[in-house]
């Protein structure tokens, strides 16, 4: 069991970002906290495939209401990762799978570690 980080530790910006590493192969993904649960997303644009963020643990916008690509302004449903706004609008990020149990938020896939 993998425990990627706290429920608390997504309080200060509600995302906290993280390097995961499946077989050698290390990846960027984020978690992020918001009304209606947890949701975690590989750290990869659909656009171009760049990190959506450049400062740590940013990714909403100001009202904590969707998810913004810094690089070419794309916004994002939080819930389901569909862009709805911008360069990519209709795609979708690519969803990290996760469950909570307690405080912690798992990855729900094994093979993943830190
Ligand atoms: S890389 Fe995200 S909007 Fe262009």
């Amino acid at each position: 069991m993998v425990v990627l980080c706290r429920l608390a530790d997504l309080e200060a910006t509600g995302a906290k970002e993280l390097i995961v590493d499946d077989a050698g192969l290390k990846q960027a993904i984020f978690v992020v906290r918001h009304a209606g649960g947890v949701n975690a997303y590989f750290n990869a644009c659909p656009h171009a495939r760049l990190r959506l963020n450049s400062a740590p643990d940013r990714f909403f916008d100001m009202g904590r209401s969707f998810l913004v690509c810094v690089n070419h302004g794309a916004h994002f449903d939080v819930t389901n990762g569909l862009c709805f706004r911008g360069p990519c609008k209709g795609a979708r990020l690519r969803p990290f799978h996760i469950r909570i149990e307690s405080d912690n938020v798992i990855a729900a896939d094994p093979d993943y570690t830190l």
